[in-house]
């Protein structure tokens, strides 16, 4: 797709960042059938300057920018994808699959022979595409998510000694 490219967050990205993973919290609640209070609350959790702000500061983010807007977003915690987002005007353009990659290069750089994720069972597919595989499922964890759940899920990256998301 012409324009694509994947960086790393900067500062200077948090205002548009927020604004994209709003929007597309608020497309998977829909989806998700999430109550509105529920909503509110995912919203505050992950698309808040401070807690993109510390994402920023701690995880080193990756950005997917289309002729340099950003349109969606992907971070890292140990061996474990989280808060990958793309703005859904901008889905089923190979976005969600550039920065899986990104953050696949750097989990395989750290050392990490599996890369797990937690997904809601709206995005399964995309995961299953990406060469994922489920491993169960479980409560959301958060109290304001009663009735929901997530889809474990793993890839393989390497095989031998290495890191994994349970060592720390
Ligand atoms: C999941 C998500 C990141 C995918 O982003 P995307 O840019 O649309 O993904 P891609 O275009 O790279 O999709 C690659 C392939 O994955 C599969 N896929 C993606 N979305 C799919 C869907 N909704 N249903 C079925 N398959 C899907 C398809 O095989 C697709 O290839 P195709 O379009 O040629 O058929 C995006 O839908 C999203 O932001 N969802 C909401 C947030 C979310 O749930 N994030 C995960 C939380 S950890």
């Amino acid at each position: 797709m012409g324009g694509l490219a994947v960086r790393q967050m900067r500062e200077s990205d948090l205002e548009r960042a927020c604004e994209v993973t709003r929007r597309t919290v608020e497309w998977l609640g829909e989806r998700e059938g999430w109550r509105p209070e529920q909503m509110a609350h995912l919203v505050a959790d992950q698309a808040s300057p401070e807690s993109m702000g510390w994402v920023l500061r701690r995880h080193e983010p990756f950005v997917a920018t289309v002729d340099g807007v950003l349109v969606g977003m992907a971070s890292a915690q140990r061996c474990e994808l989280a808060r990958l987002y793309v703005d859904p005007s901008h889905h089923r353009r190979g976005i969600g699959t550039a920065l899986f990659g990104a953050v696949e290069e750097g989990l395989r750089g750290a050392g990490c022979v599996e890369m797990a994720v937690k997904s809601p069972p709206t995005s399964v597919p995309f995961y299953q595409t990406m060469g994922m595989v489920e491993q169960g499922r479980q409560p959301w964890g958060a109290d304001f998510m009663s009735g929901h759940q997530l889809v474990l899920m793993a890839k393989r990256l390497a095989g031998g000694g290495g890191r994994r998301r349970s060592d720390e």
